[in-house]
Order: structure tokens, then C-alpha cells, then sequence
């Protein structure tokens, strides 16, 4: 059963007033979740070292929930490789959302080392910090990594396959600390697997983007699009809104049977890239008429990278009344006239 946030009744009762951390608060995700809980009328710390994540993002978090919710959030720029900082960031929180972490398989491929510290040393001493300061629920990043070489479809929780880069081995691991950690300690977190996130504040920048950022911002530039592989790599692309539901899910639901578990956290719905191609362009050519005549780069599949990916989410449905509200497409409509507007 989920504690409802926001009671639609006659007379709107305000959301009671909690004390969250988001790991990870500068970035894509981290920033949308501080945005929902700010607009929310929550009280919310967020903790950054700015390694990928951006001023500007929570620039435009302030701009989007105005001054006076603004003022219920307080920044920590700092490190999860220090204990200390983790410590301090966890005191007096009663709910951790943990993203912090250094994305990207390419990423991981190239810096092994640094993956595995950001991802591994950070995650346990956030887990440690958490358990310490007896926060209510630990809700952390997961991914869709983590079924690897497994090649049914769809992917449910408890059939995985083994890693295919060190960026799925860091992901993997956290699931078996957060086990670990209920067995050994009796505190027990909910782990998140997303699958492919996309929408708004995705860093379409660096060699490392994403292809839904990195194919509008192309574009949109008119820059050559490249398609690693055949274009018939499939993902379950998932817009942010749904993942942000998820994470206060998480947290909120009452049931607790719930935690001490992962959960896939996707739409539920494959997309190839050749689709995803004309999706995107569709969009942007509304705005930019010559975008409507580019057509795709294709060259060698990227290594590390898995050929199909598909969620089954009715773990997350029955556990968490998690309701993917946007579909791809939808979400695809609401990323356009973000990249178009900012970039
Ligand atoms: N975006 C996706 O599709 C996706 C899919 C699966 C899993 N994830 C996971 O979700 C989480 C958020 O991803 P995102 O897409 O928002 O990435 P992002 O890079 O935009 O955000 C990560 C944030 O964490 C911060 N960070 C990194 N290392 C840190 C450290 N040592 N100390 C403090 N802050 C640190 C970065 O500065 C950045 O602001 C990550 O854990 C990622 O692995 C994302």
C-alpha cells in the first residue's frame, strides 16, 4: 500500500513535511528528484562533487520551484569516497535517494579504477552512513546493467546474467552490499534498476552523453548521427517523470514487504535505435525544417553494450503501485522542447 503524497480531496492536504538527501543533486536525475520534492514543499539536502553533474542544473531547479521552496534546500558539495561527508550528509535525514555514481559503460571501460571507486568505495560508505543515522529507507540507483549476458526478454529481477563491463560490475555490487546489509545488519534498502532514463537536464555533452541527449543535440546542430551497430539494439527508454515516481514510491510505500528488494524501473515497451532515430527527428524537425532530410550514420557496435532490453515492471506495479505515466513518445515530446530551448 502506498502512502499517497498528494491527496486529491476537496480540500488538498499538504504533504507532510520530510527531511530528504539526494546523492547526486547536480545531475540529471539527482536534479529532477530535488525539483519534485522542492515543488512538494519538502526539505531537501543535496550533496554533489560536481564530477559530472552541473551549477546550472540546480540554477534551473531554483528557477522552477521559485525563492520561498527554494529556501528548503541546502547544498553539500562533497565527496562519497569521504566517510566523513557521507556521515554528516546522512545525520537527520529520514530518506536517502542515492544517485551519485559515475555513469557510462565506455566511461568504465576506459577508467576502470575510478568507476570502481565513485561506484563501490562511495556506495558502501553511503550504505554505512545510512544505517548510522537510521534513515528511514535507503533508496539507491540501480541498473539495467546488471542483466548483462542473460539473454531473456523480458528482464525480471531475479535472473540476471553475468557482467559484460566494469560499470555492471559496480552496479551488481551494490545489490549485494544492500543484501548484505539487511542479512548482516537488519537495515534494509530498495535498489533501482533503471533502464535508460531520458528527459530533461541530460548532459548531451562529452564523450560519454547518452543517445537520446546526444542524438538531439546532433540534431539540432545538424552534426552527423551515428548509430553503433545495425540500428536494431533495442531499450526500454524510460522518461524521468517515472523514475521520479518510483524513487518517492520507494520510499513512501508502506508495505514492508517492499523493501529489501531491486526493482526494474523502465516503461515497460522496446524501442530500436532506427526507431528512436526518427522519433527524435521527427520532433526536432518541427522547429528545424532541415533535420527532416538527415538520415543515419551507422557504424561498428560499441563494446560492453548489451543487444536488446526490455523490463518486465510488475514487480515495481505490485510492490511500489509504480505507474509509468509517460510513454516514450510523450516523453520524447516533453525532452524535445527542453534541448530545444536550452541548447
Ligand atoms: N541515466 C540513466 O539512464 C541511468 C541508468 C541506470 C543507472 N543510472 C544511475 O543513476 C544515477 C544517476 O545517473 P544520472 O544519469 O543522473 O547521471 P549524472 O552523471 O547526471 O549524475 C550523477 C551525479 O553524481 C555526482 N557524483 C558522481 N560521483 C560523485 C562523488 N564521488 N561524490 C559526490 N557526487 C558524485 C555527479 O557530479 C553528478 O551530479 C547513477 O547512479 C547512475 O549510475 C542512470
Amino acid at each position: 500500500m502506498i502512502e499517497e503524497i498528494t491527496t486529491i480531496s476537496q480540500e488538498p492536504k499538504p504533504d507532510p513535511i520530510r527531511h530528504w538527501l539526494v546523492t547526486g543533486c547536480a545531475g540529471f536525475i539527482g536534479s529532477n528528484l530535488v525539483e519534485t520534492l522542492l515543488g512538494r514543499g519538502q526539505q531537501v539536502t543535496g550533496l554533489d562533487n560536481f564530477s559530472t553533474g552541473f551549477q546550472y542544473n540546480l540554477d534551473q531547479v531554483e528557477a522552477a520551484v521559485g525563492t520561498e521552496k527554494w529556501k528548503n534546500f541546502r547544498l553539500i558539495r562533497g565527496d562519497i569516497r569521504d566517510a566523513g561527508v557521507c556521515a554528516s550528509a546522512c545525520r537527520g535525514k529520514e530518506f536517502v535517494l542515492h544517485q551519485a555514481a559515475l555513469g557510462s559503460v565506455p566511461r568504465s571501460v576506459e577508467d576502470p579504477l575510478n568507476t570502481n571507486e565513485n561506484n563501490i568505495s562511495g556506495f558502501l560508505n553511503m550504505l554505512v552512513a545510512a544505517r548510522d543515522a537510521q534513515v528511514k529507507r535507503f533508496v539507491y540507483a540501480a541498473s539495467s546493467s546488471t542483466y548483462g549476458d542473460h539473454p531473456g526478454l523480458p528482464k525480471r529481477e531475479d535472473t540476471i546474467g553475468r557482467p559484460l563491463s566494469p560499470y555492471a560490475v559496480t552496479k551488481y555490487v551494490n545489490e549485494l552490499y544492500a543484501k548484505v546489509f539487511a542479512s548482516t545488519y537488519g537495515f534494509k534498502t530498495i535498489g533501482l534498476r533503471y533502464f535508460n532514463v531520458f528527459g530533461k537536464r541530460q548532459d548531451p555533452h562529452g564523450g560519454y552523453a547518452a543517445v537520446i541527449p546526444l542524438w538531439f543535440s546532433s540534431m539540432i546542430q545538424e552534426k552527423p548521427v551515428f548509430i553503433n551497430g545495425d540500428g536494431e539494439t533495442s531499450r526500454d527508454f524510460c522518461y524521468i517523470d517515472n523514475c521520479v515516481q518510483a524513487n518517492l514510491n520507494a520510499c513512501l510505500v508502506a508495505d514492508a514487504a517492499a523493501a529489501d528488494q531491486v526493482y526494474n524501473v523502465a516503461y515497460g515497451e522496446r524501442t530500436t535505435l532506427n526507431e528512436l532515430f526518427y522519433l527524435i527527428r521527427d520532433r526536432v524537425a518541427k522547429r528545424y525544417g532541415n533535420v527532416a532530410k538527415i538520415e543515419p550514420v551507422y557504424r561498428d557496435f560499441r563494446p560492453g553494450d548489451v543487444r536488446h532490453s526490455l523490463a518486465d515492471i510488475s514487480k515495481a506495479r505490485d510492490l511500489l503501485g509504480y505507474r509509468p505515466g509517460y510513454s516514450v513518445e510523450q516523453g520524447l515530446d516533453l525532452a524535445a522542447e527542453w534541448y530545444i530551448d536550452n541548447l
